[in-house]
């Protein structure tokens, strides 16, 4: 039976503006980076896919290199598209991203306009797709001039390849440098994408003050710190299944150590005080400034899409519960 996307899927999702641009983005968006590689089980990511449809979440998120191996999500997701999203791509936000390490040699990493546009159009090829909403610098390139890799950004949307530019792993003032340079050539900068969870918090030095100001949205990544806030880890196990215990992943398991669990152990009973699950406490946490658009989660199976998304019913926070956080992050 084809896929029919469910009818209800836009009744409770939440959709919060991209900084000061057109462009809306569900709170919770779903990244491809684990769970859809070749050495994943095709079902099971087609199935999470649908079933965050279903639920409201209209933004895919990619790069060039998720797998393993590198390009084989891409290639998930084509499959997925052609298989069942096809009919919906008006409804889809899709991104990618080059900036790391993809082919052999002195033009398949970094930032130069060779690299970025060749990647790009290698990324179309395996999504099977004519464009993609969102194409990112993937992390900045301390060799290439800002100018060449913003403007190989530019020449991607107005070459019809994608709709938006974004920005990742930026430090602030390279990011005002890059959101100047956009603005210049007549295509702006709508988004960057840092990492951010309660155990990695750079952003809130600058990052997010910048943003908001130059009027460019943020999405975050690793929001459950590849899984470490939610209810995997805790007691110090690593179950098989995991992705610290999976091997391949990068979450490696000497990142669970007895001072993180010790923590993440107090924040769930914080959660559970509040009638949450962790993972869906920290997903509310990042999404309490203003200035997160979205929540960029991964998900290993369809149960975790549903209780993250869950999260959407309990946003708030009272100031009780955020110095206890603080306090349990500090000890
Ligand atoms: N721009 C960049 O440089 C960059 C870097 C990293 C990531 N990203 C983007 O951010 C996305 C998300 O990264 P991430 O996957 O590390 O994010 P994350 O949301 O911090 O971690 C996701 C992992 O946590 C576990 N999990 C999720 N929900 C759970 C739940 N309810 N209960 C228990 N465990 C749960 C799953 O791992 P298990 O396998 O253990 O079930 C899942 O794969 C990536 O796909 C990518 O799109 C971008």
């Amino acid at each position: 039976m084809p896929y029919q996307a469910a009818s209800d899927r836009y009744d409770s999702m939440v959709y919060r503006r991209c900084g000061r641009s057109g462009l809306l983005l569900p709170a919770i968006s779903l990244g491809l980076w684990h769970n859809f590689g070749d050495v994943d089980t095709f079902e099971n990511g087609r199935a999470t896919v649908r079933r965050a449809f279903d639920l409201g979440i209209t933004h895919f998120d990619l790069a060039n290199n998720y797998g393993p191996p590198p390009g084989s999500a891409e290639e998930s997701l084509g499959r997925i598209l052609a298989a069942d999203l096809r009919p919906y791509r008006d409804e889809l936000i899709i991104s990618s991203k080059a900036g790391y390490t993809m082919w052999p040699g002195p033009y398949g990493d970094w930032g130069s306009r060779k690299y970025l546009v060749a990647s790009c159009d290698q990324s179309l090829k395996r999504m099977g797709l004519e464009y993609v909403d969102i194409f990112y610098h993937h992390r900045p390139d301390p060799e290439t001039p800002l100018e060449e890799s913003m403007g190989a950004l530019d020449y991607i949307v107005r070459s019809g390849r994608a709709l938006y530019a974004g920005i990742s792993n930026y430090p602030a003032e390279l990011a005002v440098e890059a959101i100047n340079i956009l603005r210049n050539l007549g295509t702006p900068c709508v988004i960057e994408q840092p990492s951010y969870n309660m155990f990695n918090r750079w952003v809130e030095e600058r990052l997010l003050s910048t943003l908001e100001a130059e009027g460019v949205g943020c999405i975050v990544f690793t929001p459950l710190a590849q899984g470490l806030l939610t209810d995997r880890y805790l007691g110090g196990q690593i179950p098989a299944d995991s992705r610290a215990g999976r091997g391949h992943g990068a979450l490696r398991r000497s990142a669970i150590t007895e001072d993180k669990v010790a923590k993440v152990e107090r924040l769930n009973e914080l959660a559970q005080e509040r009638g949450q699950s962790l993972a869906q406490m920290a997903i509310a946490w990042v999404l309490r400034n203003p200035a997160v658009t979205s929540a960029l989660i991964g998900a290993s199976r369809v149960a975790q899409i549903e209780e993250n998304v869950a999260a959407l019913q309990k946003l708030s926070f009272t100031a009780d519960e955020l110095a206890c956080i603080e306090q349990i992050l500090a000890g």
